[in-house]
């Protein structure tokens, strides 16, 4: 306990985890609409019960002020990421903290920091890694965030940089308004990939599992250079995205084949926001925000010898056009990086424009 009747306390207990998992509850609560936590998956990933578990050292700490939870955060060493890149960087995970608590959250990211420097790890980034973490709202503060993402209060932002962080990365989420003209344009991009020697197939077509392990080895391709990507195994994937195959997620979700082979892949979901958001009694969700009319493409890729075929925006196109016979109005094109010109340019073509930024924050340890 320091002067201030703060305290920093490693997470230890079922109790405290759950308390731990819950914080969001307080952060996010009173907002109109929200995606809220899988609590008992976060407990799964702090109990080292999680299939990721096996590449991961964690500490999860709370910090209480008056004994009442103020912020919380886990500092992970991903061995997986580290080999992957041949870095020793270690990732603050699960942040989350109640307003004005500047003091409360700096001395948790520091001991969380220590932690990590302890580990050997040079510097500690917070708000990207694979299944893991998410970035950080820079605008839309307070509406429903695309699928998987959080629109993080903006006090966060005076959080990480009290606490010695710079900005590390930007990335955009793109949003494409389905209208007629739009699906319009899809079908000539279907037929010049075909041209090419590329179709594409939905999920469903292919066989759903299959796919799901089609998908896991494009992406470890595709991703292969991708800032902020490690490797992930068929065996961990396949728990994760199974209990989709009955949903819409196998129509909308595509890959591109090539010769026998497959040799893109895209997931893509329906608009969850009915069956997983919390949405206040009587409040209407924008039409691009959720409510029934926005699906998302989550993901893309295309093997390297196929760039430049048009494998991207067929697979892309196909699964747009599903989404609208579904009834949705707007797809998201979710979070690309600020450098990364060939999605922005695939986003733009499909007739995407960006709708909501984020930012990824970094410290390097000075030695
Ligand atoms: C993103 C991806 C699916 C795009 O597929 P692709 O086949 O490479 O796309 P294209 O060849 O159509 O290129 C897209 C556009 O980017 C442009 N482009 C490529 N590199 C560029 C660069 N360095 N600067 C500016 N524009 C660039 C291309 O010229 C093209 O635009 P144009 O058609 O107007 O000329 C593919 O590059 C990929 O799998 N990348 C790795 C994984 C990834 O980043 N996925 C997206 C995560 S958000």
């Amino acid at each position: 306990m320091r002067g201030d009747g703060v305290s920093i306390e490693a997470v230890t207990s079922r109790d405290a985890m759950t308390e731990f998992a819950m914080l969001p509850f307080q952060v996010y609560g009173e907002r109109e609409a929200w995606w809220p936590p899988d609590v008992q998956n976060e407990i799964d990933l702090l109990c080292s019960r999680a299939p990721i578990s096996s590449h991961l050292a964690m500490m999860p700490l709370a910090a209480r002020r008056a004994g009442k939870l103020v912020a919380r955060v886990t500092a992970v060493v991903n061995f997986r990421y580290n080999t992957h890149w041949n870095e020793q960087i270690g990732q603050l995970i699960h942040f989350e903290a109640l307003p004005n608590e500047t003091a409360a959250a700096a001395s948790m990211i520091e001991e969380a920091a220590q932690w990590l420097r302890q580990r050997g790890m040079t510097a500690v980034r917070s708000g990207f890694a694979a299944f893991l973490d998410y970035p950080y709202a820079v605008d839309n503060y307070c509406t429903l965030p695309p699928f998987l993402l959080r629109n993080s209060p903006e006090y966060y932002h005076n959080y990480f940089k009290s606490a010695g962080f710079m900005t590390e990365k930007g990335l955009t989420d793109f949003t494409i308004a389905l209208t007629p003209q739009t699906l319009a344009s899809y079908p000539k991009m279907i037929d010049d990939a075909a041209r090419r020697g590329v179709r594409v197939q939905t999920w469903r077509e292919h066989g759903f599992m299959n796919a799901v392990d089609a998908w896991t080895d494009v992406t470890n391709s595709a991703f292969e250079r991708h800032w902020g990507w490690n490797p992930i195994t068929r065996e961990e994937v396949r728990p994760m995205l199974a209990g989709l195959a009955r949903t819409e997620v196998a129509d909308l979700s595509t890959l591109a084949i090539a010769g026998g082979d497959v040799v893109g892949a895209v997931f893509a979901v329906p608009d969850f926001s009915a069956r997983l958001a919390r949405v206040r009694h009587g409040v209407r969700l924008e039409e691009t925000r959720g409510g029934g009319t926005r699906g998302a493409l989550i993901n893309i890729g295309v093997l390297e010898g196929w760039r430049g075929t048009g494998a991207n925006l067929a697979m892309a196109a196909r699964s747009f056009s599903a989404m609208a016979r579904q009834g949705m109005k707007y797809a998201g094109y979710t979070l690309v990086l600020d450098e990364n010109w060939p999605s922005r340019r695939t986003a733009q073509k499909l007739g995407g424009a960006i709708t909501s930024n984020f930012v990824v924050y970094r410290r390097d340890f000075v030695k």
